[in-house]
């Protein structure tokens, strides 16, 4: 295992930031972890663990020891009548992964489909998309201590995963590597069509008999609609998460803003899309220096080329400011501000 001295990690963040890691190693096994982490040179550098740098915002240098995670293999642990338990690798690629769940026609991932990033980052903040998160299906990781090198295992509950939410990236913050997660993945699939366009786009695809492979193509041709490939043009996805409300203070926003798109929660609260609110304050398509606010969804930021990440987060910034002062709305980062 290699440890390379002051690395670009442009390559390693979907946003094309480009700073450097004081230290950067790829991990493709627990012992090269242990080994890593055990040696005299990095055991007081502050860690960071890597996976497809989707979902991160570099604002600077990195001053200290970048772990990227390359853990491979797929197994399955358990079946049932009903299920199959499917223990998969913190570094395989999310969407390999649901298509491999696809061709084996079990269930429960497929809403999921095309969302960058690697397996072990997905519990993080609990991935979601049309209207299934990675909660409706985990069964528990595997996780190793940063600072003692112990595994651990954390079970759903233990997760404690809400939108976009869960112990790790709160109260267990840069101390765990997530090494292994396990699914619980139906043998009959349960449709989840509900959500957005996706009956629509079946229609459109003239899908006469509904199929995991159908919901996940469906979703694949909505996303790609709306959502900038980061291969092409720099971002991390939504840069903020979807403000939720309380009833009563929805029913003061809604009294001023009718038009306003709103989704009741089951218990009782309101999310408003901040993709809305953020283009009624005039972002949307604007840009600014190097960034700007994407131009079919405005609450993707993107990276024109060239941008800082500190760049980055001034327009994100002047963004969350003008939604407060417009709507009374605190819009939260989703992205991880490194
Ligand atoms: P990284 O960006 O590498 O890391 C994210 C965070 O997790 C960091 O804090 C990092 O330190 C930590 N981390 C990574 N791996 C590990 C590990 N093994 N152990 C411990 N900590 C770790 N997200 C959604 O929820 N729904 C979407 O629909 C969605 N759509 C997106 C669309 C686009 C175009 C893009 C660019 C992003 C989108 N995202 C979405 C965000 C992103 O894909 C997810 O958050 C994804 O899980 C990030 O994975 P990653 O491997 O790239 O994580
Ligand atoms: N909208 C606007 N203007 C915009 C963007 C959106 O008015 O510029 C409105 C849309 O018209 C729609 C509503 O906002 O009525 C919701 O938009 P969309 O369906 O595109 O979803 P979103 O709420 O913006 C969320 C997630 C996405 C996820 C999709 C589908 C968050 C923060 N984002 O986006 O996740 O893929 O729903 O489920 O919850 C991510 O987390 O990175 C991500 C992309």
């Amino acid at each position: 295992m290699e440890v390379i001295e002051n690395s670009s990690l442009l390559t390693y963040n979907t946003f094309h930031i480009d700073v450097n890691a004081k230290y950067f190693a790829e991990i493709k096994t627990e012992d090269d972890f242990r080994e890593l982490a055990n040696e005299e040179k990095f055991r007081l550098q502050q860690k960071l663990i890597l996976g497809g740098g989707s979902n991160i915002l570099f604002t600077k240098n990195y001053d200290g020891l970048i772990i990227k995670n390359s853990f491979t293999g797929i197994s399955l642990v358990n079946e049932d009548e009903n299920y199959v338990w499917v223990k998969v690798a913190a570094g395989e690629e999310w969407h390999k992964f649901v298509l491999w769940c696809i061709e084996e026609n079990f269930a429960g991932l497929e809403n999921l489909s095309l969302i960058p990033g690697q397996v072990g980052a997905a519990p993080m903040q609990n991935i979601g998309a049309y209207g299934v998160e990675i909660k409706d299906v985990f069964e528990e990781l595997e996780a190793i201590e940063i600072a003692t090198g112990e595994k651990v295992i954390f079970k759903n509950a233990e997760c404690e995963f809400g939108y976009r939410e869960s112990v790790f990236k709160n109260k267990f913050k840069n101390q765990f590597m997530i090494s292994a997660v396990t699914f619980r993945l139906n043998k009959q699939p349960k449709f989840n069509v509900n959500y957005g366009d996706i009956k629509m786009t079946l229609d459109e695809m003239k899908v006469d008999e509904l199929t995991i492979k159908a919901v996940s193509d469906a979703v694949i041709k909505i996303r790609s609609s709306k959502l900038p490939d980061p291969k092409v043009l720099g971002n991390a996805g939504s840069f903020f998460k979807n403000p939720v409300i309380t009833k009563s203070e929805f029913d003061f926003f809604i009294s001023k803003n009718s038009i306003a798109p709103n989704f009741l929660q089951k218990d009782g609260t309101v999310k408003i899309p901040a993709g809305w609110l953020i283009e009624q304050c005039g972002w949307r398509g604007k840009i600014v220096g190097h960034s700007g606010s994407h131009n079919s969804q405005a609450l993707v930021l993107v990276n024109y080329g060239g941008a800082t990440g500190n760049e980055v987060y001034q327009l994100a910034l002047d963004i969350q400011k003008s939604v407060r002062d417009k709507f009374g709305i605190n819009i939260q980062l989703e992205v991880n501000l490194v």
